[in-house]
């Protein structure tokens, strides 16, 4: 089945192995990051933060990122995703100086247009500021971000730890990016309740919610959600293995559904998570019995959220078409 991914964080993406081989070339220590098996260790979400930057820390130049590009999308198209948006941080490529963003976005692209003309995979990036990184490493992010906006840069969002600051402290970023022309989107919802997926709806003004799944704990929220259109970037096997939900039956994506709400699936960050989008689909459908009309509904709701250009959106629906027919 054709697969659309909204919510994936390019380094998050990256299998162990390929940060380990990077780490030894060049002489990098980061074992502690791992465990006997070689897989990602940490210990909760917010250990889960500082492995993550650990792992990012040995990606070093725009080759290096292009390196990454390959072997993620690899991973994607191999679980049939024809369509991804990945979530790009200048923080960690050149520390948000504009012009090694360039180059790093450069190097990315080349690699996503090899992938495309090999796999057929389309990937389009959303520039991501880190949440606990503060307001003022955020502008810088958001001018990187309207610097390069355009028809590959489509989106701007913040990531990190929810329980760092308001949104509204991100308010200069996100309508620096706005004005630019770039779409939004916000993680919130995961590690804040139903006031943080207002927050970021009504200070940021952002279109999409990364996560948004504790909006399930509001249901006049739920109710607002659904009449709005809002959709969200769920990502359920992420949420339970970070523990916020114990089993995937207790995940509340069921409901969200049930309740009209526009929900998409994605990994996050598939290796941390043991996960890939053929698994997510896989449990999905055996926790909540949902046969291959809802995940068409959840492409076609990814398809309409997805923040790529008219063009682009015809080229995949027609690919979706032809696999639904
Ligand atoms: N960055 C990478 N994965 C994340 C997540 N699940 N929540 C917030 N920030 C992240
Ligand atoms: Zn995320």
């Amino acid at each position: 089945m054709p697969k659309l991914e909204l919510h994936l964080h390019l380094e998050g993406a990256a299998p162990p192995a390929f940060i380990r081989g990077l780490a030894q070339e060049k002489k990098i220590d980061i074992s502690g990051i791992f465990d006997e098996a070689g897989n990602y260790r940490y210990k909760d979400f917010w250990d889960f933060l500082k492995v993550y930057e650990a792992a990012t820390s040995v990606l070093t130049s725009p080759s290096d990122y292009a390196r990454l590009t390959r072997a993620v999308l690899e991973e994607s198209a191999a679980s049939g995703v024809i369509y991804s948006e990945c979530f790009l941080s200048p923080d960690f490529c050149g520390g948000r100086d504009l012009g090694a963003w360039r180059e790093y976005l450069h190097a990315i692209r080349e690699a996503a247009d090899q992938a495309e003309r090999q796999d057929g995979i389309i990937l389009r990036g959303i520039i991501t500021c880190i949440r606990h990184f503060g307001p003022e490493k955020a502008r810088e992010t958001a001018v990187c971000a309207a610097e390069t906006a355009g028809d590959w840069i489509v989106g701007f969002g913040i990531a990190g730890d929810e329980k760092a600051g308001k949104p509204r402290d991100f308010l200069w970023s996100f309508d620096c990016a706005r004005e630019a022309g770039l779409r939004l989107t916000a993680h919130a919802g995961e590690w804040g309740g139903p006031d943080s997926v207002r927050d970021a709806l009504n200070d940021l003004r952002v279109e999409r919610i990364g996560h948004g799944v504790r909006a399930i704990e509001d249901l006049v929220l739920v109710d607002e959600l659904a009449e709005r259109g809002t959709v969200l970037e769920v990502c359920p096997g992420s949420n339970i293995a970070l523990g916020i939900y114990p089993t995937w039956r207790a995940h509340p994506i069921g409901q969200l559904y049930d309740r009209g709400v526009k929900v998409t699936v994605s990994t996050d960050d598939p290796p941390f998570f043991h996960t890939t989008m053929t698994r997510e689909y896989d449990r999905l459908a055996d926790a909540f019995d949902w046969d291959a009309g809802v995940f068409e509904t959840l492409s076609r709701t990814a398809l309409d959220a997805a923040f790529c250009d008219s063009k682009t959106k015809t080229t995949i629906a027609k690919k979706l078409e032809a696999a639904h027919a």
